[in-house]
């Protein structure tokens, strides 16, 4: 999709990713709806935005786990006129093993807001001729990490709905694309995941080299993207032959216990 005059709809527009992403969207001549719900955040990047890309940016602060709040947010998005793309985000990781974890926090914000939202939106980017949604997974969302089971799970039902949406609506002018970073330098990395990774010699990329991968994708229409190698050998050799992951996980496990163990008491 050539993205200059589209308005974008961005979610997690606060974060790490989110600020890089909506920085290369307004350089491709996007007009931005940025959401999120730090209120402070948003305005500083909204007077970056504008002072860089000027177009009419705009702020939407929303707790997107809140019913109200997306109704909220769709009033919004038909005073403008619709929106033609829905980039879905936003999103929260913990790192422990499974007794430490918050499963109904990590489902409900990274899979089941991002599906209730594009249930939403879906009819105000059908009345566009050509409209597109893009949803953020991870390398984790094909390859169950431990120390990340909530995490994994919420981001392989992710890749699901993302594939049966696409799947639905290929005769429609609807575009369904889903991304999937690896390891990326953001806070949603707690200070035990940096040093476990360190320690592992996982790679960890800037936000800027995922956003403009993402950019890169839209452009060219691409289904599906892994960023990063060797993380897309491995989603592959995941699928076909799990059981080499599982040795390869099962070496680093001892490290990975004990990182996640040091974070459950750092908490
Ligand atoms: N960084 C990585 O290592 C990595 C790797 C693979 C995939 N990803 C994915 O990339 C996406 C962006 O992550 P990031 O690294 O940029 O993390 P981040 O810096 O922590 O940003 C997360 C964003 O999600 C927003 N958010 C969280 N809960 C929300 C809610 N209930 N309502 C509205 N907004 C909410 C946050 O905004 P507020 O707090 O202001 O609401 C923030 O803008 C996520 O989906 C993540 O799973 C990240």
């Amino acid at each position: 999709m050539n993205l200059k005059g589209k308005t974008v709809l961005l979610t997690g527009a606060s974060g790490g990713i989110g600020q890089a992403i909506a920085l290369e969207l307004a350089a491709a001549g996007a007009r931005l709806v940025l959401v999120a719900r730090n209120t402070v955040r948003l305005a500083t990047l909204q007077a970056e935005l504008v002072a860089k890309y000027p177009a009419a940016h705009q702020i939407f602060s929303a707790d997107l786990t809140q019913t109200q709040d997306r109704q909220d947010l769709l009033a919004f998005v038909r005073e403008l006129q619709g929106i033609d793309v829905l980039i879905n985000n936003a999103g929260i990781s913990q790192f422990g093993l499974v007794a430490q974890q918050d499963f109904a926090a990590q489902l409900g914000t990274n899979l089941l807001m991002p599906m209730l939202l594009t249930q939403t939106l879906l009819p105000e980017l059908q009345r566009k001729p050509e409209a597109l949604i893009v949803n953020v997974g991870s390398a984790f969302g094909s390859i169950g990490y431990p120390g990340f089971s909530g995490y994994s799970a919420s981001k392989f039902g992710l890749r699901g709905f993302t594939e049966a949406l696409k799947r639905e609506l290929s005769d429609t002018g609807v575009q369904v694309l889903y991304f999937a970073p690896r390891a990326t330098d953001t806070a949603i990395n707690s200070d035990a995941v940096v040093a476990m990774n360190r320690e592992l010699g996982n790679r960890s990329d800037s936000p800027q080299l995922v956003a403009t991968a993402l950019l890169q994708q839209i452009q060219q229409g691409q289904a599906r993207r892994f960023v990063g190698w060797p993380e897309q050998l491995f989603v592959r050799v995941n699928a076909i032959f799990p059981g080499i992951v599982d040795k390869a996980l099962a070496a680093k496990l001892a490290v990975i216990r004990r990182y996640a163990q040091l974070s459950h008491s750092e908490a």
